[in-house]
C-alpha cells in the first residue's frame, strides 16, 4: 500500500520552508513564555507591603497561564515536526523584569510586566499575520494566546493607573 501525499495546509510537502520559519517563530514564542514564568514566579514572591498583595496574586494566577501557554507551543512545534529545544538554548532577555532594589517598588514591577505582556502581543500579532493563508491551525491557537495576554495588559494597566493616581 502506498500511503498518499498532503498537498493543502502546512504539513504538505512543498511547504518545508514556511514550516521551518513558523517553528523558528514558535521556538523563539515558546522561549518567551518560559522566561515570563520565570519572571512571574519571581514577582508573585519579592514584592513587599500592602500594595504589593493584589499584583502578586494576580502573577501568580498568571504563571500557570503563561505555562499552558508554552505547553501548547511545544506541543504544536511537535506537530510541524519540529523539536522542542532543550534548556541549554535557554537565553535571558526580560531586563524589565529584573528585581528592583527596593521590594516596595511595586510600580517597577508594574511597568515590567506591562512591557513583557506588551512584547508578546507584539510578537503574537507577527505569527498571526505569517499564518495567514499558511497555517490556520497555528493562527486559531496564537489568537486564543494574544487574547490572554491582552487581558494581562489590560489588568496591569488598571494596576498603574490607580498606582499613579
Ligand atoms: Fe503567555
Ligand atoms: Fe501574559
Amino acid at each position: 500500500m502506498t500511503v498518499s501525499t498532503l498537498d493543502r495546509g502546512i504539513l504538505a510537502e512543498n511547504k518545508k520552508n514556511q514550516r521551518e520559519k513558523l517553528i523558528e517563530l514558535l521556538t523563539t514564542a515558546y522561549w518567551m513564555e518560559i522566561e515570563t514564568v520565570m519572571s512571574y514566579i519571581t514577582n508573585s514572591v519579592n514584592p513587599d507591603g500592602i500594595r504589593a498583595q493584589e499584583i502578586k496574586q494576580a502573577l501568580e494566577a498568571d504563571i500557570q497561564e503563561e505555562l499552558g501557554h508554552a505547553q501548547e507551543l511545544a506541543s504544536r512545534i511537535k506537530e510541524l515536526w519540529g523539536i522542542v529545544p532543550g534548556s541549554m538554548e535557554f537565553k535571558p532577555s526580560q531586563k524589565s523584569l529584573q528585581p528592583p532594589e527596593k521590594q516596595t517598588d511595586i510600580v517597577h514591577v508594574v511597568k515590567g510586566v506591562i512591557d513583557a505582556e506588551r512584547g508578546a502581543i507584539d510578537f503574537y500579532n507577527r505569527i498571526i499575520d505569517f499564518c495567514d493563508g499558511v497555517d490556520l491551525v497555528t493562527q486559531d491557537m496564537v489568537i486564543a494566546i494574544l487574547r490572554d495576554e491582552e487581558g494581562h495588559l489590560r489588568l496591569f494597566e488598571g494596576f498603574l493607573r490607580e498606582l499613579e493616581a
